[in-house]
């Protein structure tokens, strides 16, 4: 017989808890993605290869820098040297990017015989030296429309029999033909690189205001249209202010059923502007960043996270300080976006904690369970709840910044409290990954939402900015 025990136990996961990793490579290693970077040859420092095991070239594999008009090759050793440094550091490469309107120098204009012959010669330079090319990058149009871009290469774009879509015999369709361009080659030289097609605002089922996504829509098309010689599908993820670009709740829903359709989804170009949800500089843009690695770890087939920069004053879009670093040159601070996607990270794709199911399964399964555990537990000391906690203190004249680390005891804790006593004249001007009582004397920080839940032996942190000195502090760490 089966008993069913509807919404009274919570689940926790038991056992021993992996010991947190440190950093955003080994952490997604753990969790079965890759965590990437966009750099150039003159942001190669150690970061990269300590902290992310892929790279896009940001712009070096661009047409502009490497096509010549006839589709030949040029201008390859930064690309190389990109590729070179990645596979010195262990890490995948990205190409990025083949077939574009933007950044295409001399191969503007050039018909699709040309656009295939320089896709042959990109394929086959590197080989498995690449795993994913984005073959097709921003074919669609702006504002919501669900169109096609009309400016070269889709002009390129013929429908035949009128009815809005290029995908009927006697269409010419450049992405199409680009990809079977593309697996043609793949397939002649026992490639393993996989074929992407690469866009913006494509990330959400819905844009601001509940409307639906057009063009995600109409990705989604061209990914079900062409799946045979599509392998992935990245969201380029420049989340910002415009009502397109939006981190929207049911960005794994759109993740979900691309990946419903058997291919690779990656979030490809990831900056996230500072003040998206609110202008809370730091913790608000720290939790939307845990929503979109959360998103894409819920997902299997979501196989890969890249960042489209290292800190927020080499980036693109620096004015909107959207990535994971301050700094610049090679000396970088971590954000509290950096730590709210290790953190995330490190809790891996099943969430670690799952609450008591508040809804009891109406349908009993029909089959029983045949095979009994054969392995009986070894009794284990019993676990002790707690937690500990230590800072470290970054001072200068006039203030400091405190970063504190909460370690949960031998058992996982749903909750804690720090409690800590600042020397006269210290006072707390913000904080961040934790809610805050007091600013001077003893202060007392909670979790918050997302971080309270730790496994034995589990670590999060949060941190804390003050004016005078700080020296001295004892953090006493109390668990819920
Ligand atoms: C950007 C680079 O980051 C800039 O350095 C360059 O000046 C312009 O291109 N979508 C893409 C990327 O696919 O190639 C773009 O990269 C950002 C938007």
């Amino acid at each position: 017989m089966l008993l069913l025990v509807g919404g009274a136990a919570a689940i926790q996961s038991i056992g021993p808890a992996a010991a947190a990793e440190t950093t955003l490579r080994a952490a997604a290693a753990n969790a079965g993605l890759f965590f990437g970077v966009a750099a150039s040859p003159g942001r190669l420092s150690s970061i990269v290869g300590q902290e992310f095991n892929q790279l896009t070239p940001e712009n070096d594999m661009k047409p502009a820098t490497i096509a010549t008009s006839s589709g030949g090759l040029q201008n390859t050793g930064n690309a190389d040297t990109l590729v070179n440094y990645a596979q010195t550091n262990n890490m995948l490469v990205r190409g990025h990017t083949l077939v574009w309107h933007s950044q295409a120098g001399s191969l503007q204009g050039a018909n699709q015989a040309t656009l295939n012959t320089f896709i042959g010669n990109a394929l086959n330079r590197w080989g498995n030296r690449i795993a994913y090319w984005d073959v097709v990058n921003e074919a669609l149009d702006d504002n919501n429309t669900g169109n096609r871009r009309t400016q070269w290469p889709h002009t390129l774009n013929r429908d035949a029999n009128g009815d809005g879509d290029f995908f009927d015999t006697g269409d010419t369709d450049v992405i199409r033909d680009s990809f079977i361009r593309a697996k043609q080659v793949v397939q002649a030289g026992g490639l393993t690189t996989k074929l992407c097609i690469n866009d913006y605002d494509v990330e959400g089922l819905t844009v601001r205001g509940g409307t639906q996504n057009r063009k995600a829509n109409a990705l989604y098309d061209i990914v079900r249209n062409y799946r045979q010689y599509i392998d992935c599908v990245g969201f380029q993820a420049h989340f910002n202010d415009n009502p397109n670009s939006i981190i929207t709740d049911d960005l794994q829903a759109n993740i979900q059923r691309f990946a419903d359709l058997g291919v690779e989804v990656h979030i490809t170009e990831l900056d996230i502007d500072d003040d998206l949800s609110n202008n809370d500089i730091g913790a608000g843009q720290a939790e939307n960043y845990r929503k979109v690695v959360r998103a894409c770890l819920n997902v299997a087939r979501c196989t890969g996270i890249t960042v489209w920069g290292i800190a927020d004053s080499e980036s693109w879009r620096a004015s909107e300080r959207g990535l994971l670093f301050t700094g610049s040159s090679g000396n970088y601070q971590k954000k509290a976006a950096y730590h709210a996607v290790l953190d995330e990270l490190n809790k891996g794709r099943v969430p670690t904690n799952t609450t008591s199911p508040t809804v009891s399964p109406t349908v009993s399964p029909t089959v029983s369970p045949t095979v009994s555990p054969t392995v009986s537990p070894t009794v284990s000391p019993t676990p002790t709840a707690g937690c500990t906690a230590a800072v470290s203190l970054n001072s200068w004249t006039g203030g400091f910044v405190a970063t504190v680390r909460v370690t949960a005891g031998t058992a996982p804790i749903n909750g804690w409290n720090v409690r800590l006593t600042l020397p006269s004249g210290a006072t707390v001007t913000n904080a961040w990954n934790a809610n805050r009582s007091g600013n001077s004397g003893a202060v007392q920080f909670g979790n918050v939402s997302y971080n309270g839940r730790l496994n034995a032996g589990q670590t999060t942190e949060f941190g804390f900015q003050g004016t005078g000195a700080a020296t001295g502090l004892t953090p006493v760490c109390t668990a819920s």
